[in-house]
């Protein structure tokens, strides 16, 4: 499958590891491209690099591995080109504020995924899913499930039955046992 990366942070470079050694066509993008050069680096070659809107329009599934307040600054920068996307959300409502990690308040009483769905817009296939693991541990854990280990669980979510379909073998090849958690009113 062909997956563009959205981030090429401390979330996203580990994660595009995994799914490159699965085999999956993995393009890493950044809005810094010193970060998209050190991602293809660290993915011994088995991935390319690109501008965010080449890793939007390459994507089967669109992995959004930026902070939970970039998601409408993205939004604005691709003009409509997530639109129709299968679109997996780790974001998790955490901002530095001076150094320091702070937890936001999702406005409206959602939950976190259901509110980045409302930034990224209706026409948005979203699946909540690997925004439970720190990187380094998922990391771990996924290689030792892809080198036939014990697997760790990986809950995902959603409201489209069709993207969780198509996410299920991202999660499963990553390393993972992919767990069903319901709807994006039921994310964690
Ligand atoms: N790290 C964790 O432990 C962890 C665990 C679970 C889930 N998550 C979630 O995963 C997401 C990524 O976290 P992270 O820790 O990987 O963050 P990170 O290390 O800060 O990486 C995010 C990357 O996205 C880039 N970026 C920001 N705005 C962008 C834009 N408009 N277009 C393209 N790239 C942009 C950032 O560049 P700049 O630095 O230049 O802004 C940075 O390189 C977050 O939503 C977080 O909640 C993280």
């Amino acid at each position: 499958m062909r997956v563009g990366i959205l981030g090429a942070g401390r979330l996203g470079v580990p994660l595009g590891r995994l799914l490159s050694m699965a085999g999956h066509d993995v393009l890493f993008s950044d809005a810094d491209p010193a970060r998209v050069e050190a991602a293809t680096l660290a993915a011994d070659g088995l991935a390319q690099g690109g501008t965010p809107l080449e890793a939007t329009r390459y994507g089967d599934v669109v992995i959004m591995a930026v902070g939970w307040e970039a998601f409408p600054v993205v939004v604005a920068e691709l003009g409509g080109a997530l639109t129709g996307k299968i679109v997996v959300d780790p974001s998790n409502p955490i901002a530095e504020r001076d150094g320091l990690s702070v937890v936001l308040a999702v406005p409206g009483g959602l939950t976190s995924p259901q509110y980045q769905q409302h930034v990224l817009g209706a026409g948005v296939r979203l699946v909540r899913t690997f925004n439970t693991k720190y990187p380094r541990e998922l990391l771990k854990l996924g290689t030792a499930g892809q080198r036939g280990g014990s697997r760790a669980d990986m809950p995902y979510w959603g409201d489209d039955d069709g993207a969780k379909k198509a996410v299920l073998p991202l999660i499963e090849d990553a390393g993972f046992t992919a767990i069903d958690g319901g709807g994006l009113s039921d994310a964690l």
